[in-house]
């Protein structure tokens, strides 16, 4: 007998900077509920699918979420109720046809979103299966995390503009291990900024450092430092991944660093870009021109590709139709993956899918705004991407990400493949 929806209950709960997001429980006929909750992003793309708010002044700023939250209640259980809850895609292509609106404003992607998770979650359940199992459709990977260490930009308070500096423990015998040196570099970390005297303004959105570092650069060089002193080779065992998410810096046509007292232009960005890959084990870059720099992109990935990972956030969106663009256009060799920038579960498989048939790499990742939900842990395994981005080892929103890999490695026996990350990602074989 088939497994179907009846009944879907929305409700208005909030992530880890206190803002309202969205948690959604599905009911299967069988009995089985299961909930699932709404990730929400602070450094937006244009191009993202739209996260609905009520924009009542009187609450939360008019960030609230009720409106999203009736939609799951009423015109989405309506038509959802009695559906195959086990085809998937047949959901998630109603919730799509449902809303009929290009970047789901009608009835938010955080409302399509929330449905899609807590659906395939009750699957899940109902099957006694591991959660990555249920989404897999073969070849699960344990991912290789990408951590943030420090940050800037908007996460934190925007005194350097670049918004994550990031480590990548690749080269370990297991997740655990890796884990283990992850916090180790942290701590670290923690302690050359006090020697070296910056002020340290507290936890960051994403839970990492927030000194005031004078430059984007110094940056760059306390993070290797802090890989050295921590005993560990920079470049072999660990290697260095930013964020620039640089829409956010660029205005007019320029690029404008006040922290390094320069203003560039595209192709004076890709030079500095290309400079600090030499000085730093920088081999990843996130966003490092703005989302609609399309001919930067071009420059940028001429110069870098053969060697960096040159990854669209803001650029791609998570969205088909700007991949597919990327990849005719030789922009970017990488796309990071945020389900709810794109709104279901299918569309972000889609991308994954898309990626790999480009020889795109691509990196499953969280929002600076968190839940305890640890589905994209299984999300990342499933999808057999091969990387995650959660954020920093700090703060249960992205540790309930982390431990859930933990628990996939100790009990679930998946093995960990970091040691090919320097091959499969960076000579060629993720692109
Ligand atoms: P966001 O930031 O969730 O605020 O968009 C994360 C990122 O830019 O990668
Ligand atoms: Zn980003």
């Amino acid at each position: 007998m088939s497994l179907t929806i009846k009944n879907l209950h929305a409700w208005e709960i909030l992530d880890s900077r206190g803002r309202p997001t969205l948690a959604v429980e599905a009911t299967l006929s069988d009995g089985t509920a299961a909930t699932a909750q709404v990730p929400s992003g602070a450094s937006t793309g244009t191009h993202e699918a739209v996260e609905l708010r009520d924009g009542d002044l009187t609450r939360y700023a008019g960030k609230g979420t009720l409106q999203a939250a009736s939609h799951v209640n009423g015109p989405i259980r309506n038509v959802l109720t009695g559906h195959n809850a086990e085809d998937q895609e047949a959901v998630d292509k109603a919730l799509i046809e449902l809303d009929g609106t290009p970047q789901k404003s009608n009835l938010g992607a955080n409302a399509l979103l929330g449905v899609s998770c807590a659906v395939a979650r009750a699957v899940s359940e109902s099957r006694r299966q591991p959660l990555f199992e249920t989404l897999s459709l073969g070849n699960p990977t344990l991912p290789v995390p990408m951590v943030n260490i420090l940050s800037g930009g908007l996460h934190a308070g925007a005194n350097i503009e670049f918004q994550d500096f990031l480590i990548i423990p690749h080269g370990f015998g297991s997740y655990a291990e890796a884990l283990e040196a992850t916090v180790r570099m942290h701590s670290v970390a923690g302690q050359l900024i006090r020697r070296e005297g910056y002020t340290l303004t507290g936890v960051a959105d994403e839970g990492g450092w927030g000194p005031h570092l004078k430059s984007n650069q110094a940056a760059l060089a306390l993070l290797t430092d802090a890989i050295t002193e921590a005993g560990y080779h920079p470049g072999d065992q660990v290697s260095i991944a930013i964020d620039v998410a640089s829409s956010h810096f660029y205005h007019d046509g320029v690029y404008t660093l006040k922290s390094e007292r320069r203003t560039l232009t595209s192709a004076e960005m890709v030079d500095l870009l290309v400079s600090w890959t030499k000085q730093y084990p920088v081999v990843s870059i996130e966003d490092g021109l703005f989302e609609d720099d399309w001919d930067g992109w071009r420059l940028l990935t001429e110069k870098l590709a053969i060697d960096t990972q040159l990854l669209g956030d803001d650029f791609f969106t998570t969205n088909p139709r700007r991949l597919r663009r990327g990849i005719d256009e030789g922009c970017a060799n990488a796309v990071l993956v945020k389900m709810n920038q794109i709104g279901t579960l299918t569309e972000t498989f889609e991308v994954c899918d898309m990626a790999k048939f480009g020889f795109y790499a691509a990196v499953v990742s969280a929002r600076s705004g968190e839940t305890e939900d640890s589905f994209l842990a299984d999300l990342a395994t499933a999808t057999g991407a091969g990387q995650i981005k959660i954020g920093s080892i700090t703060r249960s929103e992205r540790l309930a990400k982390y431990n859930r890999l933990l628990e996939l490695e100790a009990r679930h026996g998946l093995e960990w493949q970091g040691h090919r990350f320097l091959s499969d990602i960076l000579g060629g074989g993720g692109r």
